[in-house]
């Protein structure tokens, strides 16, 4: 499964991919918003410091005006991937940007039907919002399942990236489940590799060592 970091800031960007496992990094207009920067101008920066896909949202809802704002968007680097809504307009652009071969991500998606229509509709990316589904008493991660399920028995090559996670067991389930990408919160990211077993573990070799009063160089 691969690893995009769901954010717009670069500096937490910056220490993700420091660790070399992370695959790409998603945006949306919240989070840029939150950045407080130009929209364009921490997209580039963002596409400089990966070689991954880098999702952009349009932000308008008519067809005419998303084509327009994607293909200006498209224009900022080869890693750029167009982030619409799921609504009638938006599959309608992603089938566009399609068939210009440029990498779509289908976004907001809530529903078994709305995953297949974007499948149909030529979608680079799925991103079914697991955490936002959780909210409301629905089983988020079931979606990931299910969707699994529909693309694996009719052939369809979207890829699934788990979205709106909100924990470590999202990760873990969304992995299990067969997503093809999950996007993390940076703090969530940070905190995957901790575990305090594994840290009570590290002190006690270190100690041992020590007495040993040895050194390996
Ligand atoms: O960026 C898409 C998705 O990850 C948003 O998640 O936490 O705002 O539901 P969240």
């Amino acid at each position: 499964m691969y690893i995009f970091i769901d954010t717009a800031d670069t500096d937490e960007l910056k220490s993700a991919f420091d660790t070399g496992l992370v695959d790409g990094c998603t945006t949306n207009p919240s989070l840029i918003a939150k950045s407080g920067r130009d929209f364009k101008e921490v997209i580039a920066e963002i596409c400089e410091m990966t070689p991954g896909p880098v999702s952009a949202e349009v932000a308008s809802i008519e067809h005419e005006t998303m084509l327009a704002e994607a293909l200006a968007l498209a224009e900022i680097a080869d890693n750029v991937v167009i982030k619409v809504p799921l609504t009638w307009d938006g599959l309608k652009t992603c089938a566009a940007l399609s068939a210009e071969e440029i990498q779509t991500n289908v976004t907001l998606c809530f529903s078994v039907a709305q995953a297949w229509l974007a499948a149909k509709s030529g979608a680079t990316f799925i991103s079914p919002f697991i955490g936002r589904l959780d909210d409301t008493g629905v089983d988020g991660m079931e979606l990931i399942h299910d969707i699994r399920a529909l693309y694996d028995v009719h052939g369809y090559e979207t890829e699934i990236l788990a979205a709106s996670i909100r924990t470590q067991e999202h990760v873990e389930q969304a992995a299990l489940a067969g997503a093809d990408v999950a996007t993390i919160p940076p703090k969530i990211f940070n905190e995957l590799l901790s575990h305090p077993l594994t840290e009570k573990g590290l002190d006690a070799f270190m100690a041992d060592w020590t007495k040993t009063g040895q050194s390996i160089l």
